[in-house]
């Protein structure tokens, strides 16, 4: 035994510099989960969700002879039914996917857009000063919904079974309920108060009196199981179009919100060309604007490839002191120029070319803390608590991928359900800056390219991302809820596995920290870094925030011997299977 502990130690050392190795081991995952469920191997197929009943879904797909895309539109309905305060059908997402037959790689865009009759000033009172609770909560904080067009193109487009089969599990969860978790417990209760003002959502998700329901307790959403069964048998015009589409707009009329029977219909899915980048060789495929998460990941992979960060050690102070400035680098970049490419002209291919992200490496010092005054612009605002999103990852034996996030945005989004429907609505218009320098739910700094505009798709930080190894196959796909901590969640995995060589449950787990330029510190969550590092960060000049992402990785890696390795971050509900 006591060999054992100096070989692990030595290993741990040659490996990760000095320092022990700082992240969750399966030893320590919170009582009453069950280890087994975060991590598993297979040949055929590997699914990795946020949600039991969801991987189920995928699976039960699987075994009625369906394909990775009937699985993944399976997933995307299932995780809408049970996690109701993290997405649905109210929602969006982005995703992407590698077809190895025709080798296709398409992001699929289905990101809410702004109604017909949103304007600019609509967030600002007649002072110009932000109505922050406007644009998250009630019916303004809507955008349309594009979850539905999104998923059921990706299925058009490569499944095989029926949608009454695919949308079977979903349908059912709806109908006969499921045991209430902790953690959807935790965010109905934060929400209470304000799903309590909306009768349409008190009647599904709290009790008379309008505590919210424990966990333990069984949710049923039948309006859901009815608007799902519409879908699965009328297909898209079975939300965009007759009675659900009524019953949303009557909801919206009621108050007062801007949202059309004609907004519905014309809501548009857009077949995007992924963001490429390469990462000391390995090509990285993730989202485009209107998601800022694939363009931020590879400037700053881009960043970081100018330093031997392997060298300096995976969690070591220098490290992380370079990884973090790039991050605060990118964030800046962020609030300057990132929005709807549909609307604005993004300068994407110079913030991810290499002679750009060398000249931006040039800046950061090596042993002192950038300030917010090396960058042109400078505001200090606060950052909230992590909410709430989804990710799933699904891979087969055959070589495609499909790895997606989807949102309502905040816990519960608008609060508001649609009466009738059992949809509860987004409120992700929160995520347009409401002025220059206006701020949103993740403290993100909104810039004049984000503006809101009709029509247009609010600026988003989900980065559903593939690597390919060097022959050019798809060897690791991965993606996390969690604001503007997903993208530097997911570069960092990313690092994890690209530079640091750590295997796929090490990379998952591991102490993440984020930067994200305003506020000027380094957010670090558990379980944190040694205290010794700490102080080397702070004597360079970090401001250290102890905590949690509220990131929660769904990875799966395709092993040189073909074998798929699924990991669910072990931080929160996850379920990795696979055969
Ligand atoms: O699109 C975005 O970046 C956000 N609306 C995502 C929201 C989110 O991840 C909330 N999760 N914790």
């Amino acid at each position: 035994m006591k060999y054992f502990l100096i070989l692990t130690f030595l290993v741990s050392s040659i490996l990760f510099g000095c320092s022990a190795f700082k992240g969750l081991r399966k030893a320590d995952l919170i009582e009453g989960k069950d280890k087994n469920t975060y991590e598993s191997f297979g040949k055929k197929y590997m699914i990795s969700t946020q949600g039991e009943a969801t991987t189920k879904a995928a699976r039960f797909v699987f075994e009625k002879g369906g394909n990775i895309f009937d699985a993944a539109t399976a997933a995307s309905f299932a995780i809408s039914v049970e996690r109701p305060h993290s997405t649905g059908i109210g929602g969006g997402g982005f995703m992407l996917i590698h077809h190895e037959k025709s080798n296709h790689k398409e992001a699929y865009d289905f990101r809410e857009m702004a109604p017909r009759m949103a304007h600019k000033g609509m967030f600002l009172d007649a002072n110009g000063k932000q109505i922050k609770e406007k644009s998250l909560t009630g019916p303004f904080a809507s955008g349309t919904p594009g979850l539905v067009a999104g998923v059921l193109e990706v299925h058009k487009q490569y499944g095989k079974l029926p949608l009454e089969v695919v949308m079977e599990p979903a349908i059912k969860m709806a109908e006969m309920g499921f045991k209430i978790y902790p953690a959807l417990e935790v965010a109905t209760k934060a929400k209470a108060k304000k799903l309590c003002s909306y009768p349409s959502s008190k009647k599904i998700f709290l009790n008379e009196d309008c505590t919210a329901r424990k966990a333990g307790t069984i949710l049923y959403q039948k309006d859901l199981a009815l608007t799902l069964r519409k879908i699965a048998k009328e297909g898209l015009s079975g939300f965009y179009e007759g009675d659900v589409a009524k019953k949303i707009v009557a909801s919206q009329k009621k108050y007062k919100g801007l949202m059309t029977l004609k907004d519905l219909k014309n809501y548009k899915v857009k077949k995007r060309e992924p963001v490429v980048g390469t990462y000391r060789g390995y090509k990285i495929l993730s989202m485009p604007p209107p998601s800022s998460g694939g363009t931020h990941i590879v400037q700053i992979l881009n960043i970081l490839e100018n330093f031997d960060l392997k060298g300096f050690g995976a969690q070591s102070a220098k490290s992380i002191h370079l990884t973090s400035s790039a991050m605060q680098i990118a964030f800046a970049d962020r609030a300057e120029y990132m929005g709807d490419s549909d609307f604005k002209n993004v300068p994407v291919d110079t913030l991810i070319s290499k002679k750009y992200a060398k000249r931006l490496a040039n800046k950061i010092p090596h042993a002192r803390a950038l300030s917010s005054k090396d960058f042109p612009v400078s505001m200090s605002k606060i950052m909230r608590e992590p909410e709430h999103t989804t990710h799933f990852t699904i891979m087969d034996g055959e070589g495609n991928v499909v790895t997606s996030t989807q949102t309502i945005n905040g816990w519960f989004g608008s609060s508001l359900v649609a009466e009738g429907t059992g949809i509860v609505m987004n409120n992700e218009m929160d995520d347009f800056a409401s002025h220059v320098g206006g701020v949103n739910l993740f403290g993100a700094i909104g810039g004049k390219n984000n503006l809101v505009e009709p029509r247009k798709r609010p600026l988003s930080s989900m980065s559903p991302t593939i690597v390919y190894n060097k022959e050019d196959k798809p060897f690791l796909a991965l993606g996390t809820p969690s604001g503007t901590r997903i993208l530097t969640c997911v570069m960092q995995t990313l690092l994890n596995v690209l530079e640091y060589d750590m295997g796929l449950w090490d990379a998952v787990a591991a102490t993440r920290y984020h930067h994200q330029w305003k506020p000027e510190e380094i957010r670090i969550g558990p379980p944190f870094f040694d205290k010794d590092v700490e102080a080397e960060l702070k004597a360079m000049g970090h401001k250290i925030n102890h905590k949690a992402l509220g990131c929660k990785i769904q990875a799966i890696m395709k092993n040189s011997d073909g074998n798929l390795h699924g990991v669910s971050d072990p931080r929160e509900e996850g379920m990795s299977f696979g055969i």
